[in-house]
């Protein structure tokens, strides 16, 4: 769950500083977009790089999944009895907060994929210039698809703000002297991956972008 964890972390920061382009105008993000696709060019043909970086990020969501499946159910076949007496209510939310999230979060993914990749659900489509499907997809008066972005986004801050911390754990590197630290690492790498996302379509809905 770590090693394919942090795959997406990377490509979460990678892909937040990009769309942060938009704020430079539509020809840097435009550019940016092409960059992506023309990447390795000419060592390597047009999207080479870009279709290897998506068939990495399938893999991990696949994995993610598995290993979340299958740690889950060996806990479930350690302790088939449920405890009597629940230790925290924090466990508790956890576990909810990482599986429904985690399932909101790939939902969110097929939808935002057919919006500003495909443009199946944008109003400019797919042959239009990728800032002006960004531009036109959060308009004020479609407001209601910058809320969706809004709740998904907060839920990948609370997902990532979980897994970080359980990811420090794994290494290893938690200890009772170290833990508010760590927890404070994790909960500003979130902060600021929910910061970074949200301040795009906020700004286009709020007329700041044009
Ligand atoms: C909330 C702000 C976000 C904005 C404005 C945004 C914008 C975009 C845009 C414009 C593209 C298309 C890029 C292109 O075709 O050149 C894209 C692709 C993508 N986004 Fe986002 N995104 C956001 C959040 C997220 C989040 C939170 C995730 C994951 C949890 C995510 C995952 C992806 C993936 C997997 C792709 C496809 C990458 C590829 O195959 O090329 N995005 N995003």
């Amino acid at each position: 769950m770590a090693v394919t964890g942090a795959v997406m972390v990377l490509f979460l920061i990678g892909h937040m500083l990009g769309n942060l382009k938009i704020f430079l105008g539509r020809d840097s993000f435009n550019e940016y977009a092409h960059a992506l696709r023309t990447l390795a060019e000419p060592l390597a043909p047009y999207r080479t790089l870009l279709t290897i970086v998506e068939i990495v990020l399938v893999v991990s969501v696949v994995l993610h999944m598995w290993a979340a499946i299958s740690l889950s159910r060996r806990a479930h076949h350690a302790r088939p009895v449920k405890y009597v007496a629940k230790k925290s209510q924090a466990a508790g939310y956890a576990t909810h907060i990482m599986r429904f999230g985690g399932i909101t979060i790939l939902l969110f993914v097929i939808w935002h994929l057919l919006d500003l990749t495909f443009g199946v659900v944008n109003p400019k489509g797919f042959d239009a210039a990728p800032a002006d499907r960004m531009v036109a997809g959060f308009d004020a008066s479609r407001w209601w698809v910058t809320l969706i972005y809004l709740v998904a986004v907060v839920m990948v801050g609370l997902h990532l703000r979980h897994g970080v911390w359980s990811a420090f754990q794994t290494l290893g590197w938690a200890n009772r002297s170290r833990n508010r630290t760590l927890r404070l690492s994790a909960g500003l790498l979130s902060a600021v991956l929910v910061i970074g996302f949200l301040a795009p379509p906020l700004a286009i809905t709020f007329g700041v972008v044009k």
